[in-house]
């Protein structure tokens, strides 16, 4: 059934206190709940219905009196609820064991593990599973003592100790009453790695990262990133560790990266464990957001949460803002801040672009879902980041701590929405850009899709004056014909044709402006006229990406040089050298003729690499082409094939035309001595890595056997796994022989990480196709005894770098990629529905498909559809692309 962001209504009942006790057991655990009830006087009287799922309830007593009930679906309803305060106890069982969702209570490698995020309490006891709903929880664990030494929970530990045959317990309490989405338990054979931290306010407490036993030496990298976030955001927000004691734990079957629970926070291994020798410098660094996304949750998601999953990028958008400014304070200096943002911005552009514009478009705040684990999407994370940095730029910084600050005095201890948040900023900041024009910027959160931006410049000698017109439109969504104008900041600047910045003077203002600017665009269309412009400018508009939109400029390339070679915004460097990029790869595509690479683009491209003052890592994006996901954004009709046709033949051309400077940055981006996945090493391992890999797709053409072989003594010699993976790779890419005892050899050698076997599984999935033979690889890898569909990092490692990562792998003439992806999704939604729901996403995009793959790509979405007991999850996943025909 469909739910309504319209529909919302209070609870009938409010929950103050729950005491669980659990008397463990991977077969059959008993859970016993007492809870003290009252009604809300603010709703119209009438029965108490809780939820539950996949329970065996064996008893139900209110004020300790056995109670009729009834089940109505998955609610057990109470008709004749007290109307005065009243306990309630439950006595049900579950089978973790038998748990393959990952969604509850279950176990993984003997150990017990929950995640409760978003309805997964329900599937422990039954409870009114929702946001607006917090209790204050205290929690007894009984379990056999040697095979579950430990037992945590939520908050601080009250006593522990032994019971008779064998068994132990622990009880913990945790003072801050909380959602039942942030309870957590484990139980197992753990180890700690731990560490006091004493705080600003003088407080001590105790930080402790929980593993299986042998992984203890991978998690230095995560406590020193929870230290970081500590001490960051108690510098930055003012928000200080609110507990005693801190518990982060790992676990290796996990849907997610990592979900933040009261005090425990539950990992994914993947996000937590690194080594240098099995972890990439990428690994490193996905590991410290995390880490710090999941510890800022603390304030922004426990301490203040959601009224209801409506407003789930309230928490989650702010997050990875919050998360996003520290990975950027960690990094240093200017350019390696410009580095992330680049980062950040291509993931956005090449994840939630195409949400935005295919099956499964919705607004940062939904107005309706079928399953709410389906909208845990890059638009409620990464787009609804961008909507809190567009408040930030339109209010400043120091604006931006005063609401956040503001935010919290309004509402700590409360469940509240967007619109709470939205009104704490904008009344800390009256007459603010925001707060004049607050209705229509919140439009970023009910209007679905990406706005287009264009903009065009005239100048005009005699009157010294420049005239910028920027207008905007946003393209239909599903459900949502016609939109209004959002309010788009567009940071902006000015430079003549030498690259010189240019002073901003707007004109009917007393003064100029410095030379740059933020330009608010709120109507259709508008227009800014400069004056004193003493030439022709290049407009570098959109700096830093200060709005999630799509920009048409209309710069020349001569324009687009210049800023490549000048522009002050790093980010806007980068930019213009993807539109070179772009624009050349898109000519091929409209025309069908053979890409030709032109000297200046090449020039410009060598001018990068050589560039004596610009940072390695930003010459790895640089010289990065535009990926072919988001290739496929920029055309109306999607051929994979000629787009990875396209994409090979550029690449191949940089390799050839740049082979001396390849070779040059090679060897001048070498780093000695010990590993540290700090950003200048990381840069340097990134730009070799690339260099190498061009090296070896060139040596056939060059005949060349040196580099290819350098590369494989690179691959067994590595220091570190970012070198040798990246040697891995540029064989796996280029240099079939070679690459096969290399991948054998690596195997091997990891056979007993499970981390590093997820990435051999993922480095074979993203192999670029030739004659169908990585597409028979994966499907003979299936069959690898190392592959298994109920782990979900094997699985996405595999399935998901093919469906996902290769289109031309995936996108076969004969439908063999879809009829694969149809078996895949079936299997896997008999196992575990979210990751199932994931992979259903693949086509979400089918529409703009060319033939014939459009119409084989429907025949598989049909043949999922047919399906008769299909999750929820799927169901919804499928039944929207099935709608956007
Ligand atoms: N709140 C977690 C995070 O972003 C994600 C948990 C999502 N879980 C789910 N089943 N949808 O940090
Ligand atoms: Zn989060």
């Amino acid at each position: 059934t469909l739910i309504r962001r319209e529909d919302y209504q209070a609870p009938a009942f409010w929950i103050r206190t729950v005491d669980l006790t659990f008397d463990l057991d991977p077969a059959k655990t008993l859970v016993t709940a007492k809870m003290a009830l009252e009604r809300n006087s603010a709703v119209a009287h009438g029965p108490l219905r809780l939820h539950g799922e996949a329970l065996n309830v064996l008893r139900v007593l209110i004020n300790g009196e056995s109670v009729s009930f009834r089940q109505d679906g998955n609610e057990l309803v109470i008709d004749n609820a007290p109307d005065a305060d009243f306990a309630l106890e439950l006595r049900n069982t579950c089978a973790p064991d038998k748990n393959t969702t990952l969604n509850g209570l279950y176990t993984s490698g003997g150990s017990f593990f929950t995640q409760c995020e978003a309805e997964g309490f329900r599937r422990i006891t039954y409870f009114l599973d929702r946001p607006d709903v917090m209790a204050v929880y205290t929690v007894l664990l009984r379990a056999d003592k040697a095979k579950y030494p430990v037992l945590l929970s939520n908050g601080n530990l009250l006593e522990s100790g032994e019971l008779p045959n064998g068994r132990h317990f622990a009880k913990w309490h945790d003072p801050f009453p909380k959602p039942s989405y942030l309870f957590a338990l484990v139980a197992g054979d753990l180890v700690a790695r731990e560490q006091r931290v004493r705080t600003r306010a003088g407080k001590d407490h105790l930080l402790q990262v929980y593993v299986r036993r042998g992984d203890l030496e991978k998690t230095e990298h995560a406590m020193n990133s929870l230290i970081a976030s500590i001490v960051w955001d108690e510098a930055r927000f003012n928000l200080p560790l609110d507990l005693e004691r801190f518990m982060i734990v790992g676990v290796s079957d996990f849907n997610m990266g990592a979900m933040e629970n009261k005090g425990l926070n539950i990992f994914n291994t993947s996000a937590l464990l690194a080594s240098p020798a099995t972890a990439t410098d990428a690994d490193f660094g996905r590991i410290e957001s995390i880490v710090a996304h999941e510890y800022f949750h603390n304030w922004t998601g426990n301490r203040v949460t959601c009224r209801d999953w409506f407003q789930l990028s309230l928490k989650e958008g702010l997050t990875v803002f919050r998360d996003q400014e520290f990975s950027m304070d960690m990094a240093g200096g200017a350019s390696a801040r410009a580095v992330c943002r680049i980062q950040d911005v291509r993931n956005l552009r090449s994840a939630q672009f195409p949400e935005d514009s295919g099956a499964m478009a919705h607004p940062v705040r939904p107005d309706s879902y079928v399953e709410i684990n389906n909208f845990y999407t890059t638009t409620i994370y990464e787009k609804g980041s961008e909507v809190v940095r567009m408040y930030q730029t339109l209010v400043g910084r120091a604006g931006f701590e005063a609401g956040l600050k503001l935010y919290f005095e309004r509402h700590d201890g409360q469940a509240v929405t967007c619109d709470d948040f939205a009104a704490a900023i904008a009344d800390a900041n009256p007459g603010s850009a925001l707060t004049t024009r607050l209705d229509a910027f919140k439009r970023w959160y009910s209007q679905a899709g990406t706005p287009h931006v264009q903009a065009r410049g005239a100048y005009d000698a005699a009157a010294q004056s420049y005239t910028l017109t920027l207008s905007q439109h946003s393209p239909a969504t599903p459900g949502q014909p016609d939109k209004l104008p959002q309010v788009i900041p567009v940071a902006m600047g000015l430079l003549s044709h030498e690259g010189q910045a240019l002073t901003l003077h707007l004109q009917g203002e007393a003064a100029a402006i410095g030379a740059e600017h933020v330009l608010v665009l709120e109507q259709p269309e508008q227009s800014f006229v400069f004056i004193n412009v003493a030439c022709a400018p290049v407009p570098s508009l959109l700096r830093g990406f200060s709005a999630p939109v799509i920009l048409d400029d209309g710069l020349s390339d001569a324009e687009l040089l210049v800023l490549l070679q000048h522009d002050s915004d790093a980010f806007n460097r980068w930019e213009a050298g993807q539109r070179l990029s772009l624009n050349r790869i898109l000519a091929a595509l409209r025309s069908g003729a053979a890409l030709q690479l032109d000297d200046a683009y090449l020039g410009a491209m060598r001018a990068v690499l050589r560039h004596p003052q610009l940072d390695a890592a930003f010459k790895e994006l640089a010289l990065t082409l535009p990926g072919e996901g988001y290739i496929a954004e920029q055309v109306e009709i999607v051929d994979p094939q000629a787009i990875h046709a396209v994409v090979e033949s550029a690449q191949k051309q940089m390799a050839a035309a740049l082979r001396e400077d390849w070779i040059a940055a090679f060897e001048a981006n070498q780093v000695m001595g010990g590993y540290t996945p700090d950003p200048v090493s990381s840069g340097k391992r990134a730009l070799a890595n690339l260099a190498l890999s061009m090296l070896v797709l060139e040596a056939p053409r060059a005949q060349d056997s040196v580099w290819p072989g350098r590369a494989y003594q690179r691959f067994k010699d590595a220091g570190n796994m970012t070198d040798r993976l990246g040697a891995l790779a540029a064989l796996v890419n280029a240099h079939a022989e070679l690459a096969d005892s290399a991948l054998d050899r690596f195997h091997e050698l990891f056979k007993d990480d499970p981390l590093v076997v997820d990435k051999w599984f993922a480095l074979q999935g993203r192999v670029p196709e030739q004659d169908g033979k990585t597409f028979a690889r994966v499907k003979q890898l299936t069959k690898h005894a190392d592959f298994t569909l109920k782990n979900p990092n094997r699985a996405r490692s595999l399935l998901f770098s093919l469906c996902m990562y290769n289109p031309a792998a995936f996108h076969r003439a004969d439908a063999a990629g879809y009829v694969f992806w149809a078996e895949q999704v079936l299997a896997l939604d008999a196992i575990n529905p979210q990751i199932a729901s994931r992979l259903a996403r693949v086509m979400d995009r089918w529409t703009t498909l060319a033939t014939p793959y459009r119409s084989a790509a429907l025949e598989a979405i049909r043949r999922v559809a047919a399906k008769a007991d299909l999750s929820n999850d799927v169901r919804e996943v499928i039944s929207r692309a099935l709608a956007s025909v």
